[in-house]
């Protein structure tokens, strides 16, 4: 008989949703508690599960006995509950941003390492189809020019504006494109960026460019911009020897690739849950029935360090 999983998840907002749907399809899994720092929040959300509620997620995890834990928290939550994982030996999903600055995921990832403790973070583009046939296509032929987009409203949650909490649109949101472009081009050697800044200075800036140079010699910009009625586009283009690539997200769950050669334009639109992938692929890793984590801890920090430096170029 398959071995049940026992799973908690801390933090009970939008994207807590999607995990907690995509967790209670698996028919191996049982989600047992969940936490908010906003306690009706997390009982209303307990109910739809059948699972305990806590007010916050040390008491979770020190009163909960858990295969795995769920860390769906803003960006300036994080430490303290990755510290009580690690104390635990317990297993965590985290989404991404791994925190609000560089300093704190830089020493919670070395607690993670020193633990040998398997972690997964959200980077869910990862787990999609569509950017595992972009990664064949650029395998021989290596982009040499790299276009990324993160054009959008200022999402609605109270503590995305403010600088500090969130850490900034390129820590926040664009990271997910800075992160494909790291897993389809290669690592970066040089980070230039621009800002506006927002009227306040303590707010994220309105928009946002940075130009990159890959190790690889490729060259690229991504441009990021809050101040739309909407999400206008969000994506990463790539130009190499003949071709020109375009992966793009239209929501969580809509995904597009268009590839133009010389024979034309082919362009394939997906409808596949990555959260539900990453989900899985974590759990498996887990229980030991896998090994497709596409976003340790450790690879995650590479792609969050890369945000850091873009967003805050003068420190
Ligand atoms: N992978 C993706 O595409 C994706 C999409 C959306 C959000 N996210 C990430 O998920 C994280 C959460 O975003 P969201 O949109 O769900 O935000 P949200 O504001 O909707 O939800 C966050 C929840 O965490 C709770 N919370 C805050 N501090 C807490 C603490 N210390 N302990 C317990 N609960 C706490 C809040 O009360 C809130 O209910 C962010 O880091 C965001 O970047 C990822």
């Amino acid at each position: 008989m398959t071995q049940r999983l026992r799973v908690g998840c801390v933090g009970t907002g939008f994207i807590a949703g999607k995990h907690l749907a995509a967790l209670s399809a698996f028919d191996d899994v049982d989600i047992v508690a969940v936490a908010d720092a906003v306690a009706p929040r997390a009982v209303a959300v307990a109910a739809e599960h059948d699972a305990r509620s806590y007010a916050d997620g040390q008491t979770l995890m020190d009163t909960e006995d858990l295969d795995a834990v769920w860390f769906c928290v803003p960006p300036f939550a994080h430490g303290v509950l990755e510290e009580t994982a690690v104390r635990r030996g317990l297993p965590f999903f985290v989404e991404k941003p791994l925190a609000h600055d560089l300093a704190t995921a830089e020493r919670l990832a070395l607690l993670i390492e020193d633990a040998g403790l398997t972690t997964a973070v959200g980077y869910h583009w990862r787990y999609l189809d569509l950017v595992d046939r972009a990664r064949e296509l650029v395998a021989d032929r290596p982009p040499v020019l790299v276009s990324g987009f993160w054009l959008d409203g200022t999402p609605p949650v109270p503590w995305w504006v403010d600088r500090d909490r969130s850490g900034g649109q390129l820590v926040e949101q664009t990271t997910h494109v800075l992160d494909l472009a790291r897993l389809l081009v290669g690592e970066v050697s040089e980070v230039v960026a621009a800002h506006v800044p927002a009227e306040d200075d303590e707010h994220v800036p309105l928009a946002s460019t940075v130009s990159l140079r890959f190790r690889s010699g490729a060259v690229g910009g991504v441009s990021s911009a809050r101040v739309l009625p909407s999400r206008h586009r969000v994506g990463l283009h790539l130009v190499g020897e003949g071709y020109a690539l375009e992966l793009t997200e239209a929501a969580i769950v809509d995904h597009r690739l268009t590839v133009t050669t010389a024979a034309g334009s082919v362009s394939e639109r997906s409808l596949q849950d990555p959260i539900a992938a990453e989900d899985r692929a974590f759990l498996d890793a887990v229980a030991g029935r896998g090994d497709d984590v596409r976003s340790p801890y450790a690879e995650a920090l590479r792609t969050h360090a890369l945000a850091c430096a873009a967003e805050r170029p003068a420190s």
